[in-house]
């Protein structure tokens, strides 16, 4: 039986002012992910983690995924998959981009790589779509090409990968549940030309900051007048925290994706470890548990840790 086992990281979408468009894949955390080649047509999902997920295909985000692969290729085959999610579902970190991509790129090399890259996209899509209502690539762009990733378009698929900065982050995960349909549901649904025109001015500075190694430019164009300020509200400690890890040197950052957690990036290990302490210690103060994460850009995304 042909299997395949995968480390599938976390990511950071929108990276402050990119909404839906930017990713970043981190190293920690990352699930586990177990796939095999069935000879029979069904889809088996198993989670060995504790958070209740549904296991049933069509509700399952890895299910989905599957589920779509087969139709479209009219496959004769079913797969089982085995996740251990370390990434908690709700935590603005990628979860279910880490299941919806682990699936496709699975099952693609289980199935002799019969997708491109943007194919594998387009079905981990259907995941993103169950999990949270609408179909973006910003955290499954970063798991399958690693590094960090511009969404040009999802329809088509569009996807540019940006160089890789010798860049370090560091996150924290308050343990407070923000989900993404909530948390994109209460954004406005218009914006005024002059906070339009300040976003696309951090947006190209960004990128123009990440493709240059600028970090200084990467620093001043971490700024979101749009997303931030409403989302931040579901954040406690949202502002102190920005604050003072910019003080203690942070180059910037902002809410990980949806939320609730925030990530920083700093030059050095030291600053980033100082800042994750920091994180920690503030939340420590209001009595809210919170994980640290500290690594670098994940250049690779996905690993494979077991080839069939
Ligand atoms: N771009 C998405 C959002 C990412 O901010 O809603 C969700 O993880």
């Amino acid at each position: 039986m042909k299997k395949v086992k995968l480390k599938v990281p976390a990511t950071v979408a929108n990276l402050v002012c990119g909404f839906d468009i930017l990713g970043m894949a981190i190293h920690e955390p990352y699930d586990e992910m177990e796939i095999t080649l069935l000879e029979t047509p069904e889809i088996i999902i198993r989670h060995k983690d504790q958070f209740g997920l549904p296991e049933e295909p069509s509700k399952n985000v890895a299910g989905v995924v599957l589920l779509k692969i087969q139709e479209h290729l009219n496959l004769k085959n079913g797969f089982e998959v085995v996740i251990h999610k370390h990434i908690k579902p709700g935590s603005g970190l990628g979860s279910s981009a880490a299941s919806a991509a682990g699936a496709a790129l699975g099952a693609n090399i289980l199935l002799e790589n019969i997708l491109s890259r943007d194919e594998m996209v387009h079905f981990a899509m259907f995941g993103e779509e169950l999990a949270s209502g609408v179909r973006h690539a910003d955290n499954i762009a970063p798991c399958i090409y690693g590094g960090i990733t511009l969404v040009k378009s999802t329809n088509p698929i569009d996807i540019i990968p940006l160089n890789t900065p010798n860049l370090f982050v560091a996150a924290v995960h308050p343990q407070v549940e923000v989900k993404t349909s909530d948390a994109r549901q209460i954004l406005k649904k218009t914006i005024t030309l002059k906070n339009a025109v300040e976003q696309w001015g951090n947006i190209a500075g960004l990128v123009a900051g990440i493709q240059k190694n600028d970090f200084s430019l990467i620093g001043r164009s971490l700024n979101d007048v749009i997303i931030e300020p409403v989302r931040s509200i579901l954040i406690p400690k949202f502002d102190e925290i920005k604050m003072k890890s910019i003080e203690i040197g942070a180059l910037g950052g902002g809410i990980s994706g949806s939320g609730p957690s925030i990530f920083m990036l700093a030059e050095e290990k030291e600053t980033a470890e100082k800042i994750a302490d920091l994180m920690k210690s503030i939340y420590d103060e209001i009595n809210i548990e919170s994980l640290i994460y500290v690594s670098k850009v994940n250049p690779t995304g996905i690993e494979i840790i077991e080839k069939p």
